[in-house]
């Protein structure tokens, strides 16, 4: 096995319920360029990965994210969050959104909001997201740079699930990278972001097999 993927904590004796011919249904929710909504379109597509992308959510009309579904021929739905008063109200929508899409598995894949119990206990164990950095280090916005300052020699991602404390729900797959010297945002991030699209759609294969 690939010394840079960790495993901590996914049960691989867990397959009972598994229904290997029945694909799972999974929303993405996505705010931006939308890359990892790709590969898990990607590995669906060259049947790596059981299961069907039945809706994009985002919420900023720019999101290349959208483009990107819409080119996979996936349904995609907008959320404006600046027509909701509390965080609570959105996230019943995002709920209702999810329900009508009989969706089984969420996928926050650079999804930027805060999320709450509403969602949370709609879907239990069933959100994911993916986060640049090796949580519990670097939590919240710009990790990529607060890995710079802090001047680590290693960084990563981390798919985890989702609690209402922002980017620490339990750790579902780690992968690893280097950070050199001269690393600008974006030379890092970059790195950060093939490794990303490893491990996402992995987890995504673990969790269908742990329902
Ligand atoms: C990724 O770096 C992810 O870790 C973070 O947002 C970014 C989304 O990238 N949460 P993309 O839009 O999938 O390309």
């Amino acid at each position: 096995m690939d010394a840079s993927l960790i495993y901590p904590q996914v049960d691989y004796n867990n397959y009972a319920n598994y229904s290997p011919n029945k694909p799972v249904k999974l929303a993405v929710m996505a705010s931006g360029n939308g890359s990892n909504f790709e590969v898990i379109a990607q590995a669906i597509s060259a049947g790596k990965l059981n299961a069907e992308i039945t809706v994009l959510i985002y919420n900023n009309r720019q999101a290349k994210a959208a483009m990107r579904a819409k080119n996979w021929g996936v349904k995609t739905v907008f959320i404006n969050h600046r027509d909701y008063q509390i965080r609570e109200e959105l996230d019943q929508e995002i709920v209702n959104i999810l329900q009508i899409h009989d969706v089984e598995i969420v996928v926050m894949a650079g999804w930027m909001r805060i999320v709450t119990q509403v969602l949370i206990d709609a879907f239990p164990r069933r959100i994911i997201n993916i986060h640049p950095s090796l949580l519990p280090s670097f939590k919240g916005a710009r990790a990529v740079e607060q890995a710079l300052a802090a001047g680590v020699k290693i960084t990563g991602c981390t798919v985890h699930l989702v609690s209402v404390e922002v980017d620490s729900g339990e750790i579902l797959i780690q992968a690893a990278v280097p950070v050199f010297p001269n690393d600008s945002y974006e030379s890092l991030h970059a790195r950060i972001q093939v490794q990303e699209h490893r491990i996402l759609p992995l987890a995504i294969d673990l969790l269908t097999k742990d329902k």
